[in-house]
């Protein structure tokens, strides 16, 4: 390359072409080798009622066959069942998590429906929230489950969309990239389905659903097809492993007595256009959407409703350790004012029972008083009882000795007579 300052007027310089990469053009390359040595990672929310295809088409996405059992419809509570499969495309690895709700829509309150996956979805930010605030972070080899994409599947009614639907989504599109697709597809005419996707999308707005936009400016391959993919929200799907015979080919796709719907024809239904997106053009987009956007929405109102706040009490920018420094001073104020406080109430309390105490007291001291003074009234009374008693045996020894007197007059004399 020929410096900006250099005189460039000389035209006898031979240029060469250079043979292989060298410099700092080999950065993208040691991207690329270190990302293939730490391997991908994609996590991919199913939601949608018990039985409506989320893990056929899981299975046709990724062409293997992670079998499970089918769901009932008889839980209370929607459950999420969570399944992380390591795969392989030529040399390169996919650790791809699966998450899948069972039992949706066969509730009768429908937040027992929507809850459940709200809470999921706000549990994968906060389990990666403190593992980025400890102290000793592993984030290199953290497992991290926050969901990269959703993917809302819409019954094919061919009418609207049902409400909770809309409060599923309405509930969860700050928290995940949704991408909403119409299950089943092949149960829709292709005009009905038209008119299906258009309704579906002015619910979508008019009741302010934000779904996931395909990028557009960043790369050219995507700028070129993104404007009209978003045209084609939500996608058609049909899922099937079964494969079928086309003419002299097989191909994946479902037959009826009438023809055979091939899952991997653009005529027929967008999987292809769907999994050209989700796995070769905005995988990367919908993991750094989840990044930037919706974890780092989670992470500052966590953070504030934790009391931190990047601006102080006169809106100037304050650093960590300040916050730190005026929570900590908060909180011992705070500590000194419920101190002071229940010193208070002590001092009170006390106060109080002394007063009961010295009512009481005075209550046993008058009490005392009017037994004492009783008691002194009964032992005059009995004193004078006593008196009295003593007079009348001095009266009663007196009158005997009188009458001993006379006795013994009398009987002298009887012996003179
Ligand atoms: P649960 O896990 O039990 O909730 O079911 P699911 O949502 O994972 O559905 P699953 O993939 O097990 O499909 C249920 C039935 O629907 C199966 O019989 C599938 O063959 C059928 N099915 C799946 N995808 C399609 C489709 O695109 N079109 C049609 N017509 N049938 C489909």
């Amino acid at each position: 390359p020929t410096p900006d300052n250099e005189d460039t007027n000389n035209e006898n310089i031979r240029c060469l072409t250079t043979l292989g990469h060298f410099g700092f053009e080999c950065l993208p390359t040691q991207l690329v080798n270190k990302s293939i040595q730490k391997g991908f990672s994609f996590n991919i929310l199913c939601v949608g009622e018990t039985g409506i295809g989320k893990s056929t088409l899981i299975n046709t996405l990724f062409n293997t066959n992670l079998k499970e059992s089918k769901s009932s419809h008889f839980y209370s509570k929607v459950g999420l069942k969570v399944k992380t499969y390591e795969l392989q495309e030529r040399n390169i690895p996919l650790k791809l998590t699966v998450v899948k709700t069972v039992g949706y829509g066969d509730q009768i309150s429908k937040e027992a429906s929507y809850q459940p996956v709200v809470d999921y979805l706000d549990a994968q930010f906060e389990a990666y929230l403190q593992e980025e605030l400890k102290i000793k972070r592993s984030l290199v080899d953290y497992h991290d489950s926050r969901i990269h994409v959703c993917l809302y599947f819409i019954s094919p009614t061919g009418h609207s969309l049902k409400s909770l639907d809309l409060m599923t989504m309405k509930n969860i599109d700050r928290r995940v990239n949704i991408i909403p697709l119409i299950a089943k597809a092949d149960s829709l005419s292709k005009s009905d389905l038209q008119r299906f996707k258009s309704s579906i999308m002015s619910e979508l707005v008019s009741h302010g659903i934000q779904i996931y936009q395909f990028p557009m400016e960043e790369d050219e391959d995507a700028a070129q097809v993104n404007p009209s993919i978003n045209g084609l929200l939500p996608f058609a799907v049909v899922g099937s492993m079964e494969e079928v015979k086309v003419g002299k080919r097989m191909v994946r796709g479902r037959h009826y007595p009438w023809g055979v719907l091939q899952v991997e024809n653009e005529n027929h239904c967008d999987f292809v256009k769907l999994r050209d997106l989700l796995l070769c053009t905005s995988m990367e987009d919908l993991k750094d959407q989840t990044h930037t956007q919706h974890y780092e929405c989670y992470r500052s109102s966590r953070l504030q409703n934790l009391g931190f706040n990047d601006m102080g009490p006169n809106n100037q920018l304050v650093s960590f350790q300040e916050m730190y420094e005026a929570k900590r001073q908060e909180f011992q104020g705070q500590c000194q004012r419920e101190e002071e406080g229940l010193k208070q109430t002590f001092m009170q309390r006390v106060k109080e029972k002394e007063l009961t105490f010295k009512d009481a007291e005075k209550e046993l001291q008058d009490k005392f008083e009017h037994l004492k003074r009783i008691q002194q009234e009964e032992t005059l009374r009995l004193e004078d009882e006593r008196r009295k008693l003593e007079e009348q045996i001095i009266d009663f020894y007196k009158m005997k000795t009188a009458s001993e007197t006379s006795q013994a007059q009398v009987c002298a004399s009887v012996k003179k007579d």
